[in-house]
């Protein structure tokens, strides 16, 4: 699929899909080149996902990532995109401690970073400062289920909502930061039986990651989905090229062909004439 226009995409265009019965894309994206990729394809939404910190910063988790790392990459993935909707995570830390500080992070993140909205983990004991920053006029998507920033609570990257008691929470805290007015909200590594459930009972539009098919959109990290990560692959995560295996044989080659004299050739090599070139070792002979 590619994008048709650069007419640029609104929230309102997500909710006039699932109306239509059509799916929504969201795929996470960290840099300009991969943010270009992303949104030339046509999918709706960019993530500016603080998975970033993991797949192009090195760190073990998303946990140390800080708002100014997030504005850096923010920046050059909004220079990229001119149609998709972006969505710039706000890293932990950033909205934890009071109501004030998510507003201004979450003005930071459009002001500086170029984002159209924001997204937050976190259930309903979220839901007030969601409500405060929609308020101040931004629009929030909210995201449940496993929530990386708070894997130590979570007990590390692990699926969410399997019992009774903890999938009937994910359906409250829907169900609360719906009401906060959130206008879409992610579900990571949950059953699909209770994101259905989840997606049934919701007015605003559900994209899954790990959640089954009956949510209204599905997102996946760019570097997942074309294997340019190669510490762990969430079960979720469904590869659609080797992209690691095709950079480790251009550099192979690279190497091969330097040391048989195969690269560089004529072509990509500059040339100097005749003239030029004995005047050249006539002028150095002088020195
Ligand atoms: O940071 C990210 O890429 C995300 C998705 C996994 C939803 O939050």
């Amino acid at each position: 699929m590619s994008g048709d226009t650069q007419k640029k995409l609104t929230i309102f265009d997500l909710q006039d899909k699932v109306d239509r019965g059509e799916k929504i894309f969201q795929v996470t994206a960290v840099d300009f080149p991969s943010a270009q990729l992303v949104d030339r394809s046509g999918v709706d939404c960019i993530l500016i996902g603080d998975s970033l910190g993991m797949t192009a910063l090195g760190y073990s988790s998303t946990v140390p990532v800080t708002m100014d790392e997030m504005i850096h990459h923010a920046k050059a993935i909004s220079r990229a995109a001119s149609r998709s909707i972006l969505v710039g995570d706000l890293p932990l830390g950033a909205y934890h401690s009071s109501h004030s500080e998510a507003i201004s992070n979450a003005m930071r993140m459009v002001k500086e970073g170029g984002a159209d909205v924001v997204k937050i983990e976190g259930g309903e004991e979220f839901a007030a400062t969601a409500k405060a920053v929609v308020d101040a006029g931004i629009p929030v998507m909210a995201h449940i289920g496993l929530t990386p920033q708070l894997i130590s609570k979570l007990g590390g990257f692990r699926v969410q909502g399997k019992s009774a008691e903890a999938g009937a929470q994910l359906v409250a805290d829907a169900l609360a930061l719906e009401a906060a007015g959130c206008f879409a909200i992610v579900l990571e590594a949950i059953p699909d039986r209770v994101a259905t459930l989840i997606t049934e009972k919701l007015r605003i539009p559900t994209i899954g990651i790990g959640a089954g098919p009956g949510c209204d959109g599905q997102n996946l990290v760019l570097h997942d989905m074309v294997g340019l990560f190669d510490r762990f692959a969430p079960k979720f995560a469904k590869k659609y090229a080797d992209c690691w295996g095709l950079i480790t044989k251009a550099l192979d080659e690279f190497q091969d062909e330097v040391k048989n004299g195969q690269f560089p050739m004529k072509e990509h090599s500059f040339s100097m004439s005749d003239e030029d070139y004995a005047a050249f070792l006539d002028s150095i002979s002088k020195k």
